[in-house]
């Protein structure tokens, strides 16, 4: 059966100055490298997914995939939207809610410090965000393109009312479809509630030590029993790995628990040259893995996962992961 999977967040513009190490404050500090590309956890989740979808097209599903972009872009015509569009050419923006009157996309700044890898991040968006009428309207444009197929929709969770009111629609009106979220930015404690109806859930280190647990297990442990019966949680710990538990389907089937340490090549260079995206790579693979193969223990999809998320870090940007 064909597969349509849906990325609904924000698509930024990056532009990366690479550093020796983070700046003072007042400093004057000379780059080493300087980049701009297409950014925006969604969009990063969808420029991996398209090298994985296009070389393995939904194997055991015997179809397609066909990805879809749902987020506000500026005008149709803006060298901005042509810029993302050659980013991610085998993404559908048929989802995408134009601002004619817009010329710039949201954009980042990002400092790349190598002394410890850290990427600070600062951003602004002037494009009013989504509402859930748009998110309606655009939804069901997909799902009519995609009619007779299953669909999954990832939800990088922006505006709260808005994305608790989208999950909430979609799960009335179409049960069957799959939703996921991600609860990465602590400020954004509302998903915590929207993670109540997602079939899969991805935290990121930053929330579960921002409800005070220090172990990935314990906070997972911690998130089961509010969590949809069969719901997977994800939980990516940096530089130490991942973890990840499914919750009871029934009362016969007890939870599911899988774990790894982070990536290194068996051979060749360990040296950490960009982790912008990493989490959205991570989510691409174990998006890839759950619908691309569903037989593999949870553990081999985990496994999956963090190794991709493990290359890209070794590598600058999103091209040649598959
Ligand atoms: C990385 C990223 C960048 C973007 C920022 C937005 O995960 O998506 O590409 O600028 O985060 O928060």
């Amino acid at each position: 059966m064909a597969l349509t999977i849906i990325c609904v967040g924000a698509v930024y513009i990056d532009t990366i100055l690479s550093v020796l190490r983070y700046p003072s404050e007042d400093e004057k500090l000379r780059a080493t490298g300087y980049s701009r590309r297409r950014g925006g956890n969604c969009a990063n989740t969808l420029e991996v997914l398209s090298q994985l979808t296009v070389q393995n097209s939904a194997m055991e599903k015997g179809g397609q995939v066909t990805l879809y972009l749902l987020c506000v872009l500026p005008s149709k015509q803006s060298t901005d939207v042509q810029f993302i569009g050659r980013s991610i050419p085998k993404v559908k923006f048929d989802g995408c809610i134009f601002r004619e009157s817009f010329e710039n996309a949201a954009s980042s700044y990002i400092i790349q410090a190598a002394t410890n890898n850290s990427r600070t991040i600062v951003s602004q968006n002037p494009l009013p965000e989504m509402t859930t009428r748009e998110f309606i309207d655009s939804a069901s444009t997909i799902r009519k393109q995609s009619e007779g197929g299953s669909s999954w929709f990832h939800f990088e969770g922006r505006i709260p009312t808005v994305t608790e009111e989208s999950v909430r629609w979609l799960c009335e009106e179409f049960p069957s479809t799959k939703v996921s979220v991600e609860c990465e930015k602590p400020g954004r404690t509302y998903m915590a509630d929207v993670a109540r109806h997602a079939d899969v859930v991805f935290f990121s280190r930053i929330w579960a030590e921002a409800t005070s647990h220090r172990d990935p297990r314990d906070f997972l442990q911690s998130q089961l029993p509010r969590m949809k019966p069969g719901a997977i949680l994800v939980c990516t710990w940096g530089s130490e790995g991942a973890t990840c538990a499914q919750s009871k389907a029934d009362e016969e089937k007890g939870e599911k628990w899988a774990s790894v340490k982070t990536w290194k090549p068996a051979t060749g260079s360990v040296e950490v040259v960009d982790t912008i995206g990493a989490r959205d790579t991570f989510i691409a693979g174990f998006l890839y893995a759950l619908n691309c193969h569903e037989v593999w223990p949870l553990q081999q999809k985990l496994e999956f996962a963090n190794e991709l998320a493990g290359r890209k870090v070794l590598q600058t940007g999103f091209g040649g992961l598959s």
